[in-house]
């Protein structure tokens, strides 16, 4: 039985060794193997079969699949049906309820043939039920994940909107407690002022107003406008940075840029607050790709960080005084780095400078705000983060890490 031409071949064996050798093979085979007539009845069942359906051989050959599982046995019944029509083979998953419990079988079913005559099919089946179970498992699971996942985004978005409106509101509250100061400066101030100019007209009326009194009222009111005027102005500054942070969370609109080109044109328009405090910017851009970017909130976070260097940092004696403003591109995020040769920040401040209201500088013309702004709008509008970091050499270090594809910045179509 060596020739190739034959249903199989066994080097150097008898007929009767083949046939022996086939047997073992068939019976040690974990596949469930049989073969039917032309009627769909079992004429060959392999021990796998019998094991599966659990029935003696008896019960089994010379039966149907209809005989063994009644209707539920259509399906299979069915393909038999078409392989014996069709001469083809067909491979198929079937449903079948052994022992009580419900199996799924991957069965090929093909057509037996001798001298050229249709015999019946064979058929070669595994029991894939464990496997099947693993899948609608891992499918389940899989939903749930994907569930879950959902349900965390849209927990976030409601964290982050939550956090915004949470951030407005401390602040709106701080600051409206901040302006109570300056107005009820301005209040006493200005009664002041009408009971300064009372007592002139008094002294002009009873012609008793002398050269020296007239200097000294006039010293008093221009006193009195000044300490008012400083009061309004800090008001109003206050009232600002609301706005800002109010404005900033409805009109964000974006820009196409490139980024390394955008920075540069930008900074430029703080050099003259620079020169002011006697200081130089320089920037440095290690990348320029094309953004889509809320330009006026990115502008306002890295203006706050230069006022801030310009107006804590150097106030020491710092021989060559510099900003530097780094960009680069680490990842899926732009990085955004603002240095400063001065001072530094003492430990005890580093805790506290993002808090709103922490200033070094009550009573000099700090509000306390900026960081706490320029924090708000990098976490809440950017969904990003801005640090302090260590730097080498004197001076500070404010980071800025912003995800690229998020609402306020994503990489440009091309
Ligand atoms: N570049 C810097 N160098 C030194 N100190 C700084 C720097 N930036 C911020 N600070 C400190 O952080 C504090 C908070 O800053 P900020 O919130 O902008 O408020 P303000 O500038 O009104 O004081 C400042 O008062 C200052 O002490
Ligand atoms: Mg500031």
């Amino acid at each position: 039985m060596s020739d190739a031409s034959e249903s199989a071949v066994a080097e150097g064996m008898t007929e009767a060794q083949t046939r022996e050798l086939l047997s073992s093979i068939l019976g040690a085979t974990p596949l469930a193997i049989y073969a039917k007539d032309t009627d769909h009845r079992f004429v060959f069942s392999n021990r796998m079969h019998l094991q599966l359906l659990g029935l003696p051989p008896d019960q089994v050959l010379r039966h149907t699949d209809t005989d063994l599982f009644g209707d539920e046995a259509a399906p299979v019944e069915e393909v038999t049906r078409r392989v014996l029509d069709t001469g083809r083979p067909i491979a198929k998953e079937f449903e079948l309820t052994l022992g009580g419990e419900p199996h799924t079988f991957l069965e090929t079913i093909y057509p037996l043939q001798t001298a050229g005559e249709l015999r019946g099919v064979a058929g070669i089946a595994t029991d894939i039920t464990a496997r099947r179970r693993l899948e609608d498992a891992l499918r389940s699971k899989n939903t749930e994940l994907e569930e879950a996942l959902d349900t965390l985004e849209r927990t976030q978005d409601i964290l982050i909107e939550q956090r915004k409106l949470a951030g407005l509101a401390e602040l709106s509250t701080g600051v409206a407690h901040e302006v109570n100061t300056p107005l009820h400066v301005g209040i006493m101030g200005s009664t002041y002022i009408l009971d300064v100019i009372r007592e002139l007209e008094e002294a002009s009326h009873s012609d008793t107003l002398t050269p020296a009194t007239l200097a000294q009222l006039t010293e008093q009111l221009k006193e009195s406008a000044t300490l008012i005027c400083g009061s309004l102005q800090r008001a109003a500054e206050l009232i600002q940075s609301i706005k800002q942070v109010a404005a900033d969370r409805q009109g964000q609109t974006l820009r196409r840029v490139q980024l390394g080109d955008w920075l540069e044109r930008f900074v430029r328009t703080l050099e003259p607050l620079a020169r002011r405090a006697g200081a130089e910017i320089r920037t440095e851009a290690l990348h320029n790709p094309a953004v889509m970017l809320a330009t006026g909130q990115l502008e306002q976070i890295i203006t706050n960080l230069v006022i801030n260097a310009l107006d804590h940092a150097f106030t020491g004696d710092c021989a060559d005084p510099c900003v530097t403003i780094q960009l680069d591109q680490v990842g899926e995020a732009l990085q955004v780095r603002v240095d400063d040769n001065g001072v530094g920040i003492s430990e005890e401040a580093r805790t506290r400078i993002f808090e709103p209201f922490f200033t070094t500088r009550r009573g000099t013309g700090g509000t306390g705000l900026g960081l706490h702004i320029a924090w708000s709008l990098t976490t809440g509008i950017f969904e990003g983060e801005l640090m302090l970091r260590d730097k080498e050499g004197p001076g500070s270090r404010f980071q800025l890490t912003l995800p690229v594809g998020t609402a306020s910045l994503d990489w440009a179509p091309t």
